[in-house]
């Protein structure tokens, strides 16, 4: 790709007419010696996954269905400071090449006004502490008309060209956003995750929302007021106190 102006970040891909699931491809690819950077990439998923065994909608030709493997050289505890980063880039991207207002809700879902145009899904190998390699599987709905959407989804997400309103570049769009990726990669190594949590935070959408989890007791409410060093959510419950929630099964609802 001769618009591409990265160092290692996808300069191996592999791309498939279709896969079941890119993530899966990408895991059994670095146990074949995939080095860091390898991008693999396809036109449809069968079953593509989304977080929490959710299924990832994956119409072929319509996104960017990706995975790219990552061997950072982090312990596992820093792992979830990654989704972080990638959603960064991911922002990023998408409001260097369009006028696009996207924001991040905590921790990886891109919303364009509330409804979502992209999902992040890390996946990790460790051996104890010591972080084998990483997925970082992307779906971005670039190019899928509303009615692409199966009925269940229409009111919750939505695609960049719907919200453009014309249609996007969709290897443009991919050279930016590596770029993106890999210049804060080597920035986070360089310099720790204090300069990508200021970026995640003016591009955030989720903090001041009041947020709910389901606790052993039943539902808990609170307020999304922050996110520590590790990347978990800092929330204030109804008492006063604050608490870090890791899950990312929270529901978040209005500020
Ligand atoms: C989510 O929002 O729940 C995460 C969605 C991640 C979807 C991407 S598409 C490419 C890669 N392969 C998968 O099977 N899932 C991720």
């Amino acid at each position: 790709m001769e618009q591409l102006q990265t160092r290692i970040f996808g300069r191996k891909i592999l791309y498939y007419d279709e896969v079941e699931s890119t993530n899966t491809l990408a895991h059994a690819m670095v146990l074949e010696g995939a080095e860091e950077g390898t991008l693999v990439i396809a036109e449809h998923q069968t079953t593509g996954r989304g977080r929490m065994g959710r299924k990832w909608h994956s119409p072929k030709g319509k996104g960017l269905w990706m995975s790219l493997v990552l061997k950072p050289q982090i312990t596992l505890q820093f792992a979830p400071q990654l989704t972080l980063l990638v959603a960064v880039a991911l922002c990023r991207s998408i409001r260097k090449l369009t006028s696009l207002q996207v924001g991040i809700k905590w921790p990886n879902d891109l919303l364009i006004e509330g409804k979502k145009i992209s999902g992040i899904l890390l996946e990790s190998s460790a051996d104890e502490e010591k972080l084998q390699h990483v997925i970082a599987g992307i779906g971005i709905s670039v190019n899928l008309d509303l009615d692409d959407f199966p009925e269940e989804l229409r009111s919750v997400a939505t695609s960049l060209s719907i919200e453009a309103a014309q249609q996007i570049d969709r290897t443009q769009l991919l050279c930016q956003f590596l770029l993106e990726l890999e210049t804060l990669y080597e920035l986070y190594h360089e310099q720790g995750f204090a300069p990508v949590k200021l970026l995640w935070e003016a591009l955030n959408v989720s903090l001041g929302c009041t947020v709910r989890s389901q606790g052993p007791q039943g539902v808990i409410e609170a307020t999304a007021e922050g996110i520590d060093d590790a990347g978990a959510l800092v929330v204030r419950l109804a008492d006063g106190s604050l608490t870090k929630w890791y899950s990312s099964n929270v529901e978040f609802g209005s500020r």
